[in-house]
């Protein structure tokens, strides 16, 4: 029998523990987005659906993409027992310098459209938590300007070899200059792909007021403030012509970049250099035999070639031709921390993050990529611990399964 009695109030007083409310609501907001996807819920509310779609699309039927985080999803983890782990060290050297955690922030143009802060958010953030930061050739704030929003942290700067290359050239100078240590030549662009989102949504660069977008702009008021009141949207080191930003690469890239191309810029830069866009082991090899310092596994986040490798299914071949040659890094997909812990056990140096990092930019500037910091950091510290690994170096392929819903190529 169970025994009963009168409910005694100050009992039911000492439950009643209310939270003092948070009255800074960028803070709640930012407070409640548990995950990635929560901060791209929180985003896509507050941006027009043009930019939105701009950073969260891809190109084609954007299946890149979605096998990417597919095969993050499929990694099966095999935690080690009985090892203590109650410290663990993220650090480590990638590039000749020293990260805090094995992730940088990805090149990404056009950052300011996103949220106004832009890439001086990025920068900033990235040198708060002691990783690096990479600028685009496509980028909203100026070398100089990221230089200043990160004057201690380290900057990478990404190259795109234009038709004019007088204008490439000029960028790698400056960024030297200015005390970027890498250079990021991304390879995958030799024309852009086809972002299908952009074209529906007559998304182009300037943005144009349509009657859909004044709708669209409605519920959306802080973001157009912040366009109209702060300094005019462009890019800060290319001329734009009008038109989609499918058409101004097209119009700017050159289509006929080679290996030539690599000797001529590894020659006026004075740092590390890196291949952004490898996307089999042989280019990976003939990389490697080049002398670059390491290459990125990418395929653009699926906006360039659908139905493209997916590079978390390159590591280890990659890393078995070349590991010990080069530095690997990887991206495209990573939206957990568990997604950087399951590169680096199967021997990469580094990932990088594009638009885990502009979610967090959307749902709250500055603040808000401190946010994206915080989960993937909180995310990978826990999966690192839960699996039994106290370093990075710990980390090996033995913790990891890549389940074969997609089955990679069979190599050789
Ligand atoms: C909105 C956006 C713009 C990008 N712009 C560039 C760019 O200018 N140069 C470049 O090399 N990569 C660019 N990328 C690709 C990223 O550097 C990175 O490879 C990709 O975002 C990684 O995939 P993820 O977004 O799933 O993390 C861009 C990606 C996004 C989402």
């Amino acid at each position: 029998m169970v025994q009963r009695q009168f409910p005694r109030p100050a009992e039911l007083f000492e439950l009643m523990k209310f939270k003092k409310p948070e009255l800074d609501a960028k803070k709640r907001r930012l407070q409640g987005a548990l995950t990635i996807a929560d901060l791209r819920d929180i985003a896509k509310r507050r941006t027009p659906k043009a930019a939105f779609d701009y950073t969260d699309g891809a190109a084609e039927g954007e299946l890149s993409l979605a096998r990417a985080r597919q095969a993050f999803e499929d990694v099966e983890f095999s935690p080690r027992i009985l090892r203590p782990a109650a410290e663990v060290d993220t650090s480590s050297t990638i590039l000749g310098g020293p990260s805090a955690y094995p992730f940088a922030i990805a090149p990404t143009g056009f950052t300011r459209l996103m949220q106004t802060e832009g890439e001086v958010a990025g920068a900033g953030a990235a040198g708060a938590a002691g990783i690096p930061f990479t600028l685009s050739t496509l980028g909203t704030t100026s070398i100089e300007g990221v230089k200043a929003a990160n004057p201690d942290g380290r900057n990478w700067f990404q190259l795109y070899v234009m038709r004019q290359r007088e204008i490439s050239y000029g960028l790698v100078e400056r960024a030297a200059a200015a005390g970027f240590d890498t250079l990021q030549f991304t390879v995958d662009t030799p024309v852009a792909g086809a972002r299908l989102r952009d074209k529906r949504n007559g998304f182009s660069i300037p943005p144009q007021l349509t009657a859909g977008t004044i709708v669209n702009a409605i519920p959306r008021p802080w973001w157009w403030f912040d366009f109209l009141t702060t300094p005019k949207l462009e890019f800060a080191s290319l001329q734009s012509t009008g038109g989609t930003v499918g058409e101004l690469l097209d119009a700017a890239m050159d289509p006929t970049i080679s290996f030539d191309d690599l000797d001529v810029i590894r020659g006026m830069w004075p740092g590390k250099i890196v291949i952004k866009g490898v996307q089999n082991v042989d280019d990976a090899k003939a990389l490697a035999a080049a002398g670059v310092d390491g290459i990125i596994l990418s395929n653009h986040g699926g906006r360039q070639l659908d139905r493209a490798p997916i590079p978390f299914h390159l590591l280890p071949d990659v890393v078995r031709e070349v590991g010990a040659d080069v530095e690997i890094g990887v991206d495209t997909g990573i939206m957990n921390g568990a997604d950087i812990v399951a590169s680096v056990a199967l021997g990469a140096k580094f990932t990088m993050i594009g638009r885990a990092y502009l979610y967090g930019l959307m749902a709250g500037g500055r603040a808000g990529v401190d946010r994206t910091i915080e989960i993937l950091t909180g995310e990978l510290v826990r999966t690192m611990k839960l699996l039994g690994a106290s370093s990075l170096a710990e980390l090996e392929p033995a913790h990891v399964t890549q389940l074969q819903r997609l089955v990679p190529r069979a190599a050789g």
